[in-house]
This record gives structure tokens, C-alpha cells and sequence, in this order.
């Protein structure tokens, strides 16, 4: 993952993209039916899936499509471009600001995007194959999104634009003492303390957000530190669900998706720390003041901050007297569905959606919280 701190159009783009996801994406309503009949009996395990596994797969089928949601917003602006784009501008200033953080940052949101429409339309239409209901968010597609050069203008079901963004994901994986599975009380740093403060947006609202310099990057850099948060979410979901399932092939599905979510977080937790490093840092936001610290020069750095320090550090797992371990953290199961969604609605994704899209979203959850492995 090269940081070439060139603010250029990614090399990748001459050799082209690997998929096209908008085509899958806006067949969506109907792909969970058209892909359902594709499956066939062969392919899937026969009968119909317990309740529980219904319930997980419905949560999962959600999040995925608040994921796909999240994801064509920052594509649309900062992700590279091709013939399924809706505007096929993209968002030159904001992509250079993300190209900034590394050269191949508007190629990953591309295939970030893209894995999550195909984890979205796979898990509908598995669902549909085993008679389950599929999940939809369409009626709460209602939120206007950002108007700045490159958005589709499409309505959304998530907004970008005031997130209060929890970094403590960067300190936790770094952490060989302390694991919240075993202490639930335990509090991790913040790498970025202003972006869990306020809200900020992470894309540009409008093309006023183009400029200064140093605003569009804290816009960017912001987005980088997201991208990170949500995939960390994906890796911890998808382990501790997969504790409750029934049926191997549902668990077969769940183990095959999430190691995704955490190849996500993985490149992430690399790209976000170039927002962190000289030398884009330090910077600070001229416009609302806030700071991206320069985390390998004092008093930062050493084992919780130092930016190159990407890999899990084993840590307490299971039980203290056993020996520290590398590991995805939190997997703890119980509840799991519900603090996702707690964790998505405290850093302000949802601000603005309706109190109908709340109870939906926390009864897919609650149902998923409540599965037990039979
Ligand atoms: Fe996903
Ligand atoms: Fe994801």
C-alpha cells in the first residue's frame, strides 16, 4: 500500500476496475428474487432455516445494505470512476485530498463498495432461496446527501455529513493487556480525540467544502478514520454472530464474509494512519479547529500510537491465565446485534431518519440478539 503522497489520479485507473457493483446495486429489489431462482437445491442445503438463523441473516442483510449505503456516497465522491457511476465525475479535489493518505485510495473505496453491494444482494437472495423474508431499507431512503461536484444526488439512508467518529478501534487492536471481551469497563484511547468530540463531515457537503486546502484534508482524513470504524464493526460482528447459528452452511456464510470485513479494516488501519503521520500531520481543520495529531512524535507514539503498528497485538483472550493471543476483539456474542446498532446511531450515521426506521432497525436486531444455536 504505497503512500505517495501525490495528489493524482490513481495509476489503477488505466488498468481498469475489477467489477462493476452499480449494476448489481440498483437491481437490488429484484436481484434477491432473479438470484434466489438461480440457486439451486444442489447449492444450498435443503429445509428452511431455524428462526434464529433467519433472524441473524436478516440483521446481517441489514447491515450490509447500511454498509452499500455508506459506501456509494464516498465512491460516488472519492472512489475512481467508470461506467456504471451514476455521474461518472467523482469528486476530483476530494479524491486527490483521499489519493493524499495513499496512491490506491480511490481504487480500495471502489472494491470496498463493491464487496459490500455483493454481500448485500448474496445474503437477500440466500434468504429468498430458503423462503425467508428479505430485508429492505428502500422506504427510508429519504435523506439528502451531499451536492458537491461528483454526487449522484440520489436520497440516502445514512448521512456523512455529522459524524461523531470513535477511534478508540486504533488503540484497542494495539492494546496486549487489555481486551473489552474480558473487561468490558476497559476504556481505550483515542487516536483522534476532536473526531469523538464534535461532528464532522466526511465528505464535502457542498463544492464550498473544496476549500482551504487543510479543511478538505481534515474532510478526507476524517473519512479515513470512518472507513476504519466501520469495517472494525464488520470484523467483530460477523465472529460473534456466527457463535449462534444452527446450520453449517449459514455458518459457512457467516465465516466467509466477515475475514472480508476485516481484510477491509485491515487496509484501513494502514491508510488511516498516513492521516497521522508527517507529513499530512499535524493538521488542523482552519474552519472548526479540529486536529489530526502527528501520533509518532511525542507525547504520542511508542506501542499505543506509533502508525506502522497495524498488526493485532496479542492480547488477553477466553481467560486471563491463558496466554495472550491475536485476535479479533470484541467477539463476545450476547448482545452483539444491539451494540452495533447503538455504536452506528452514537456517531450520528442515522441523524435525520424517521422513528419508523429506528424501530425496524432495532427489531431486526433484537431478533438477531435473541437467536440461540440449536
Ligand atoms: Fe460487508
Ligand atoms: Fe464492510
Amino acid at each position: 500500500m504505497n503512500n505517495d503522497c501525490v495528489p493524482t489520479l490513481p495509476r489503477k485507473v488505466a488498468v481498469g476496475n475489477r467489477r462493476s457493483f452499480l449494476r448489481k446495486g440498483l437491481a437490488a429489489a429484484g436481484a434477491a428474487t432473479t438470484a434466489a431462482g438461480l440457486l439451486s437445491a444442489q447449492q444450498t442445503n435443503s429445509g428452511q432455516l431455524t428462526p434464529g438463523d433467519t433472524a441473524i441473516l436478516r440483521f446481517l442483510a441489514a447491515a450490509e445494505i447500511i454498509e452499500s449505503d455508506l459506501w456509494e456516497q464516498y465512491n460516488e465522491l472519492g472512489g475512481i470512476q467508470d461506467s456504471e457511476e451514476p455521474s461518472g465525475t467523482g469528486n476530483p479535489a476530494y479524491t486527490a485530498a483521499l489519493q493524499n493518505l495513499d496512491g490506491d485510495m480511490a481504487q480500495y473505496i471502489h472494491d470496498n463498495t463493491d464487496d459490500e453491494f455483493s454481500h448485500q444482494n448474496f445474503l437477500n437472495a440466500y434468504l429468498a432461496s430458503k423462503h425467508a423474508p428479505t430485508v429492505s431499507f428502500e422506504p427510508f431512503r429519504t435523506l439528502p446527501g451531499s451536492t458537491a461536484t461528483g454526487s449522484s444526488g440520489k436520497l440516502r439512508i445514512t448521512n456523512l455529513m455529522q459524524l461523531t467518529v470513535d477511534t478508540s478501534w486504533y488503540t484497542r487492536y494495539r492494546s496486549g493487556t487489555q481486551n473489552s471481551d474480558l473487561d468490558p469497563n476497559v476504556v481505550f484511547p483515542q487516536a483522534v480525540p476532536g473526531l469523538s468530540a464534535g461532528q464532522f463531515t466526511a465528505i464535502p457537503r457542498t463544492d464550498a467544502d473544496l476549500s482551504p486546502a487543510d479543511h478538505l484534508q481534515a474532510i478526507a482524513n476524517t473519512a479515513a478514520f470512518h472507513f476504519a470504524d466501520v469495517e472494525q464493526g464488520g470484523s467483530s460482528l460477523y465472529p460473534s454472530l456466527a457463535q449462534r447459528v444452527t446450520n453449517p452452511e449459514v455458518l459457512r456464510i457467516l465465516l466467509s464474509i466477515g475475514p472480508v470485513e476485516t481484510s477491509h479494516f485491515q487496509t484501513w488501519f494502514d491508510t488511516a494512519g498516513n492521516a497521522v503521520s508527517q507529513p499530512l500531520a499535524p493538521l488542523t481543520d482552519p474552519t472548526n479547529g479540529l486536529v489530526f495529531p502527528d501520533l509518532n512524535s511525542p507525547p504520542y507514539g511508542g506501542e499505543t500510537y506509533q502508525t506502522n503498528l497495524i498488526m493485532p497485538e496479542p492480547c488477553p483472550f477466553i481467560s486471563g491465565s491463558l496466554p495472550p493471543c491475536s485476535v479479533i476483539r470484541p467477539t463476545a456474542t450476547m448482545g452483539i446485534a444491539m451494540g452495533v446498532v447503538d455504536f452506528l446511531v452514537a456517531e450520528g450515521l442515522f441523524i435525520g431518519q424517521s422513528a419508523a426506521f429506528f424501530e425496524f432497525l432495532n427489531g431486526l436486531a433484537r431478533a438477531a440478539d435473541a437467536a440461540r444455536r440449536l
